[in-house]
């Protein structure tokens, strides 16, 4: 078998064979394909697609390119949730322990945060002594015994996904419906859990920009993880501004720990709730979500959530003063006012231009050598729906970059909101669910 004529019969639009699948996955990640045949491969399958047998093969041969976790030795049915990327998105540090705290197992493995769009281990990390590089039986104690971690992906889970999501990095292959459901599928796959809820993001903060394009990428999961034996099903949610007012990693956890007091974000609890009371009753803990969702209430107000953040910070090394404490976080240098230049609503808050502000203003990286700075970031004021003055605060910036660097981003905020004389409603989070 030759690659180029792979890439040929793909290029003019023809179904590839499984064998055909598996000789260009497994030679890749082996490095007996270069990246240039590989990238061709995937610009291919870009344009042409790929039928549903083919993203179903090619999910199989990346999630068995490298170890693939048994997690049998813990205790229930272990609940795995995944986001297919959004700014703000800190709502696996809320809902991980919530649903612990109903009775869920949630052993997760997170990323980082790349571009515009942030990364859970990130925002952990900005925790001082927190790790997220537990293994073994470390890890597996932990679970048992809290019923939750949030840790890093060992070096050795799908391999393939590794090669070929920095590939498509940096050879505009991210957009395509089928590579994005095989990179998700495949490491929800090997990280072991029982069931899976994905959300997927739809809106300009998203790589799924329309309805049309997130329930063909949500279906196609959904359908391959059922297929596999593991209960899968899917939200849509709402990714065309930030979600919650946070963004940047400490100004999250800030978020979050306030959201575990019952002090959260309207949008951001409303997807923790919604997706905790699916998670529930995958897990079997309740039969309906109603109940599911009556539990999360519950263990917001009477404390049992933050308790369980608490002991599963504490058990991955973290300074647990900070989470009881949270004006410890250290703060930037520079915290400054963005004022609105007119009256009106807001009728536009662009996730993708606050994401990348948030990144240049420190909270991100461009490259995964960069080095973030945990304090930097936005804190929204005014969100979609919401009323402002002229000369009112639409957000503030954080940042310890120095005023000629971020005077410019504060324009690019300002065009970030739309604001009009009309009224305008506030979007709702959840955009659609999808249960087979
Ligand atoms: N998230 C992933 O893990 N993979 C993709 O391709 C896109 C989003």
């Amino acid at each position: 078998m030759r690659m180029v004529d792979l890439i040929i019969k793909k290029r003019d639009g023809h179904e590839l064979s499984d064998e055909e699948i598996r000789f260009w996955v497994n030679g890749y990640t082996k490095g007996e394909i270069p990246d240039y045949q590989s990238s061709a491969m995937q610009m291919a399958i870009v344009f042409r697609g790929m039928s549903k047998r083919e993203v179903s093969t090619l999910t199989d041969a990346m999630e068995h390119s490298g170890e693939v976790l048994d997690l049998s030795m813990l205790k229930g049915v272990k609940v795995d949730k995944h986001s297919t990327g959004g700014v703000g998105d800190k709502t696996s540090l809320v809902l991980g322990p919530m649903v612990a705290a109903c009775g869920a197992t949630l052993a997760k493995l997170s990323g980082r945060g790349l571009g515009h769009t942030g990364g859970t281990l990130d925002k952990l990390e900005s925790i001082p002594g927190v790790t997220i590089a537990i293994e073994g039986q470390r890890f597996v104690d932990q679970v048992n015994r809290i019923g939750c971690a949030i840790v890093g992906q060992t070096a050795s889970l799908v391999p393939a996904d590794k090669k070929m999501y920095a590939l498509r990095d940096v050879t505009g292959t991210v957009e395509s419906i089928p590579l994005i459901a095989a990179s998700v599928m495949s490491k929800k796959l090997a990280s072991g859990a029982d069931t899976i809820l994905l959300d997927v993001t739809v809106g300009e903060g998203a790589f799924m920009k329309n309805m049309d394009d997130a329930r063909e990428l949500a279906n196609i999961m959904v359908e391959i993880g059922n297929r596999l034996g593991r209960d899968t099903r899917a939200v849509l949610s709402d990714m065309s501004e930030p979600l919650g007012k946070a963004v940047g990693n400490a100004l999250e956890v800030k978020e979050a720990i306030a959201a575990l007091h019952g002090e959260g974000p309207e949008d951001l609890m409303e997807l923790c709730y919604t997706a905790g009371s699916i998670m529930l009753q995958q897990a079997k803990v309740f039969k309906t979500k109603e109940e599911g969702r009556k539990a999360l209430v519950e263990c917001i107000k009477n404390g049992k959530a933050f308790e369980k953040f608490c002991l599963m910070i504490e058990a991955q090394g973290g300074d647990l003063s900070y989470i009881l404490h949270p004006e410890k976080f250290e703060l930037a240098k520079h915290i400054v006012d963005v004022k609105a230049e007119q009256d009106g609503y807001v009728k536009e808050l662009e996730a993708l231009e606050i994401g990348v502000s948030s990144m240049k203003l420190g909270g991100g990286r461009e490259t995964l050598e960069d080095v973030i700075d945990m304090s930097a970031g936005i804190m929204l004021n005014k969100k979609i729906g919401d009323y402002v003055k002229k000369g009112e605060t639409l957000c503030t910036i954080h940042t310890n970059k120095p005023e000629s660097e971020y005077l410019p981003i504060i324009e690019d905020i300002k065009h970030a909101y739309v604001i009009v004389k009309e009224k305008v409603e506030a979007r709702p989070v959840i955009k659609e669910i999808i249960e087979k």
